[in-house]
Parts: structure tokens; sequence; C-alpha cells
């Protein structure tokens, strides 16, 4: 190949802020990707049947109380005024979502204020007298006290985990959200919104730039390839930002992730659900979540008769799943150290991303800890 000045990996939120960032400094970028988009994890696609924006790897809604990055989006795209909110249905009976004062009004068929309220789930949470919790199960009961959590979270996490949460470790959670007024927005950040013309525009606009070359369906690690490891590290700087242990080829053992089978169907009518996103509590229902796309839109013009729902399950990933969350065990924190080390001494090649630290990324933070790997890491390229 032609080298370019630098060879970023991956085109998913970490890459596409580099590429841009560095071509704006002048300098000729190479983007490859395996995928056959740009996005990521955050890509979407106008279903040719119904004209309706799906998010190809499930809701994405773009949130952020970091200005700088705010700043920085709106180069690209404009928003909408979204605010997402999300319900869960337990036992035949919806929800508002996360616990708020109407979910624990509803559920206690009471109406309690503020204090009443706070009052009833400190007693409840303080089953476990001061002890420290053994597992999930206690920590969450440490939290908001067992009603509400054997109600919309034990089923739920049982079903993210596929394990029942008396065996996993407490530290999965370190809080859950419960608010005591009737604000149920799922964001609080300052500024939260939908790329208005789609997020497909806003990522077009990013690499819209003559000193960036973007290859997709090209695996860094495919010596067939034109662009991949073997020619180009040492050659020009590299941004990884692919699966760390697979850059590594395993060497300290594979990263464990949970994955989302994702199942898209088109149902002929003009509402499914009334929402964007439903959660389902009960253990005995398989999907976590049902994603019903229209609704992210309210102001386009979609069919009155077809919508497009996903139907989403949880599963721990085999090899050649999607990762998506880490599972993060003690024994993926020792390997993460030794994969760290060997980022570390790896001449020319910088480490970002969700897969390249091993970290769940909001997008914002995705957006974010590229400019700052940019001023920090790659501001002296030459
Ligand atoms: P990302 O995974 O997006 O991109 C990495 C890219 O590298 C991929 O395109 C991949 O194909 C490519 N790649 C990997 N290996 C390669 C190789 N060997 N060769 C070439 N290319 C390779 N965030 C948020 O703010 N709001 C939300 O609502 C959601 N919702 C959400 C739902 C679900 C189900 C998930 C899993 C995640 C979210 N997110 C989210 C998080 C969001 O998806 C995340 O912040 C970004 O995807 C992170 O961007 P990255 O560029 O780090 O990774």
């Amino acid at each position: 190949m032609n080298v370019s000045d630098v060879v970023v990996v991956g085109a998913g939120l970490f890459g596409l802020t580099v590429a841009e960032r560095l071509a704006d400094r002048g300098m000729d970028v190479t983007v490859v990707d395996r995928r056959a988009e740009i996005g990521g994890n955050a890509a979407s696609a106008f279903c040719p049947r119904t004209g309706i924006e799906v998010h190809t790897y499930g809701s994405h809604l773009f949130h952020t109380s970091n200005e700088r990055v705010w700043a920085y989006v709106n180069r690209f795209t404009t928003f909408t005024s979204y605010e997402h909110r999300v319900w869960t249905t337990y036992r035949g009976e919806v929800f508002p979502m996360p616990i708020n004062l109407g979910t624990i009004n509803q559920f206690f068929r009471s109406a309690m204020g503020p204090d009443a309220a706070r009052a009833l789930i400190a007693e409840q949470a303080a089953e476990l007298d001061g002890r420290e919790p053994a597992n999930l199960d206690e920590k969450g009961i440490s939290l908001v006290g067992r009603p509400l959590y054997e109600a919309f979270i034990r089923g739920y996490t049982a079903k993210q985990w596929q394990t029942d949460p008396r065996l996993l470790p407490a530290s999965i959670i370190s809080r859950l959200p419960v608010r005591y007024t009737y604000d149920n927005r799922y964001f609080d950040d300052t500024h939260q919104g939908l790329p208005t013309d789609g997020y497909g525009a806003w990522f077009a606009r990013m690499v819209d730039h003559p000193r960036i070359d973007v290859r997709l369906g090209c695996d860094f690690f495919d010596p067939t390839q034109p662009v991949h490891r073997g020619a180009v590290v040492g050659q020009a700087p590299v941004v990884f930002t692919g699966p760390v242990d697979q850059y590594f080829d395993l060497a300290a053992g594979p990263l464990a992730w949970r994955t989302l089978d994702l199942q898209q169907e088109v149902l002929p009518t003009g509402d499914h659900q009334g929402a964007a996103v439903m959660n389902y509590a009960d253990e005995d229902v398989p999907e976590t979540r049902v994603h019903e796309f229209r609704h992210l839109h309210p102001e386009r013009a979609y069919p009155k008769d077809a919508t497009v729902i996903m139907r989403e399950r949880s599963r721990f990933a085999e090899p050649g799943d999607e990762p998506y969350y880490p599972v993060n065990t003690p024994e993926d924190r020792a390997r993460l150290a030794t994969y760290r080390e060997l980022a570390a001494q790896e001449q020319g090649v910088h480490f970002g991303g969700r897969l390249g630290t091993y970290k769940y990324l909001d997008m914002h933070m995705a957006i974010g800890s590229a400019l700052t790997m940019v001023d920090n890491q790659l501001a002296d390229l030459p």
C-alpha cells in the first residue's frame, strides 16, 4: 500500500473522530473497517420497506454534558429535541423507568410524596443491616430494597447475564438510580437528541474530507488485504480501535464479552408499543427489550400502517459473535492488565475506543476520549 500519514483501524465514533481531527490538521488518514458501513455500533440504516431509520445495533440515543463534545458533534449534525423515556413490563403491568416516584407509587398502590417514598425505600434497603452484600442479589436489595429489586432488576439482570444474580458478584452494579420526583427522562444530561437527518448523514460528514480515505470490508488482521497489521505497523502510526486481545493474538487469553441477538421485524401497524423502548422485567419473557424505531423521530412522516421493531436478547459471546458489553470478571481484569502492558510496549500503535480498551463507552465518551488522544498522544505526529 501507499502508506498514509496515519492508519485508523475501526470506523466507529472513536476512529471517525481521530480521523477527522488529524485530517483537519493536514494529515492523510486511511480508515479501515471490516464492516460494510461506517459508524461502528452507532450505525443506522433506513428500512427499504418503511423508510424508518433502524439503529442496526440497538437504539442509540445521543446524550452528553460535555460541552466540548457537544460543540464538536454540532459541527456535523443538528439534533432533534427527542428526550428518551423507557418503560418496563412486569407481570402484565407497565411501569416507568428508571425507578421514580411514579414507579414507586404505581408499584405500592400509594400516593406518597418524596419524603415518605425515600423513607420507605431506605427502610426496605436496610434489610442487610449494614452487612456487606455477598452477591449481586444482595447488592440490589441494599440499593433499592427487596420489593423493587425483585420486580424490576432481578429478572432483567438474570436474563442479561444468563446467570442467577445470587451467583453474580456484587461489583457488577455500583448504583441503581431512583428518582424521588416524577421525572422519567432516561438521561439527565445537559444535552440529548438524535441526529436530525440520521446517524449515517452525520458520520458521512465526518469523513467527507479530501485527506480521508475510507476502506470498508477490510479486516486489519487479514494478510490478503492491502492495509493489514503486517504491512502497516512500523511503517505508519496506527490508531487501533478493534479488540485489544485480538491484536495480540489472544496471548493472555480471550477477554469475555456479552453479545446481543437482535431480531428485526416489520409489523403491519402504525404503532406496536407506543414507545421507543420497552423493557421486559419478567424472567420467563425471553426478550430483555423491544425497540420500536419510529418513536425516536416523531417529527418524521413515517407510514401509518407499518412499523419496525427489534427484539433484543442477551447472552455470553462465543467466538465470531459481536462483542457488546465487557463481562469484566477478575480473570478478565488480570488479562486486561497484561494487554495494557503489551499495548504500552507496542511502538507506534495507539489503542482506543471500547474494544481497544475493553470498556463500555457511551458515544459521547468515545468521542471525548478520541479528542483527548489526539491532544495528548497524536499532537506530535510528523
Ligand atoms: P465501535 O464498536 O462503534 O467501533 C469499532 C469499529 O472497529 C467497528 O466498526 C468494527 O467493525 C471495527 N473493527 C473491529 N475489529 C476490526 C478489525 N480487525 N479490522 C477492521 N475493523 C475492525 N451509546 C450512547 O451514547 N447511547 C446509546 O443509546 C447507546 N446504545 C448502545 C446500545 C448497544 C446495544 C450498545 C452495544 C452500545 C450502545 N452505545 C450507546 C455505545 C456506543 O455504541 C459506543 O459508544 C460506540 O460504539 C463506541 O465507539 P467505538 O468507536 O469505540 O467502537
